[in-house]
């Protein structure tokens, strides 16, 4: 296996595809067009998405219903709400940044994603996974990935292993993935 083909978003939807089973729950805690939703309903038993805009659960609804895809629960709110809505998951997905083809005044904030990172800690058991994408760049980004990699520096490391992958000699802020994993 080399990386020169790879993506911070291949990456992410190879670990996923490895850690995933059918009787597992899983969060896409921002939906956009459905494509993680699409990969995750596929793998999981059961998945529940979250977005803030209108428009990514319609793209998100199209996508899946071209697929049948009936396992799916669409969800307008924050993702730092997402324990009003799930209990437990074997992991949670986030792909930090703005709609793509939508909005791009409308993006994550360090605030709301740290905060959704934590209820996602608490909801996913040992062996469980959070998988993140950090788009950064422009405008927007550069505040809420520094906030992130300072927060993940934190975790304890007897209960958790953070892994940061980064494409470092990749022009034009190349996407992170971080995958967290809870220590068993
Ligand atoms: C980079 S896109 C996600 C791409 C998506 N996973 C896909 O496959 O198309 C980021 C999404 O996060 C959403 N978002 C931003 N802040 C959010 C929040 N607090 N809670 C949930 N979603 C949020 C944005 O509306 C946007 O649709």
């Amino acid at each position: 296996m080399t990386y020169q083909d790879k993506n911070a978003l291949k990456l992410s939807h190879e670990y996923i595809k490895a850690h995933l089973n059918k009787e597992d729950i899983a969060v896409d805690a921002t939906m956009g067009r459905g494509r993680d939703t699409l990969l995750l309903c596929s793998l999981a038993k059961e998945v529940y998405a979250f977005d803030i805009q209108k428009e990514a659960l319609n793209s998100t609804r199209q996508l899946l219903d071209e697929h049948n895809i009936t396992n799916a629960r669409l969800i307008l709110d924050s993702h730092h709400n997402l324990k009003s809505y799930v209990e437990n998951a074997k992991c949670v997905v986030f792909n930090f940044g703005f709609l793509p083809g939508g909005d791009h005044t409308i993006f994550s904030h360090s605030d709301t994603s740290i905060k959704a990172i934590e209820e996602a800690l608490s909801i996913i058991p040992l062996d469980g996974f959070i998988s993140i994408c950090s788009y950064y760049g422009g405008d927007t980004g550069f505040e809420e990935r520094d906030a992130l990699l300072e927060y993940l520096s934190k975790l304890d490391s007897k209960k958790y292993t953070v892994m940061l992958h980064s494409f470092y000699n990749r022009p034009n802020c190349p996407p992170l993935f971080i995958v967290i994993e809870k220590n068993h």
